[in-house]
């Protein structure tokens, strides 16, 4: 189980996030932060692409920035997104193909953290989230 501390730094580093999100198209903003088995965060928001399909979404961001950077252990992705600059309304579940990139390098207990607010926010596992995933 996650501490509750460790939940809401992890909350206020994923809607700090979304200032740096690059959405000039949908002005859709999304923040996510990564927290690694040895205790690290590795920050990521959308970027977005005039040509679209290069958009590479915040949860990709952060986990391209920390293999990148040699870390493979992961414990929990915190996710937060919406339209515009002000707090999200609801919850922003990662896309299928940022499920499919988690599910390469987590175990079904990873636990991905779907925040609106410190006080409003659901915890799911990957397991849940993406169930007989691919693999090879
Ligand atoms: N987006 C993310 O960053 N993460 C998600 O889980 C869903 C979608 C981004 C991609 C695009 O820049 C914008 O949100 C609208 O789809």
């Amino acid at each position: 189980m996650l501490e509750k501390s460790v939940i809401e730094a992890l909350i206020d580093t994923a809607l700090a996030q979304r200032n740096y999100a690059y959405a000039p198209y949908s002005d859709f903003r999304v923040g996510a932060a990564l927290l690694t088995e040895d205790g690290a965060v590795y920050t990521g928001c959308n970027i977005e692409n005039g040509a679209y399909s290069p958009t590479n979404c915040a949860e990709r961001t952060a986990v391209f920035k920390a293999v990148s950077e040699g870390e493979r252990a992961f414990r929990a992705i915190c996710i937060a997104g919406g339209k515009g600059a002000e707090e999200p309304s609801k919850f922003c579940p990662p896309c299928g193909v940022c499920r499919q990139v988690l599910l390469e390098f987590c175990r079904p207990e990873f636990e991905v953290i779907l925040a609106v607010s410190r006080e409003q926010y659901e915890i799911y596992t990957l397991g849940e989230l993406a169930p007989m995933g691919f693999q090879l």
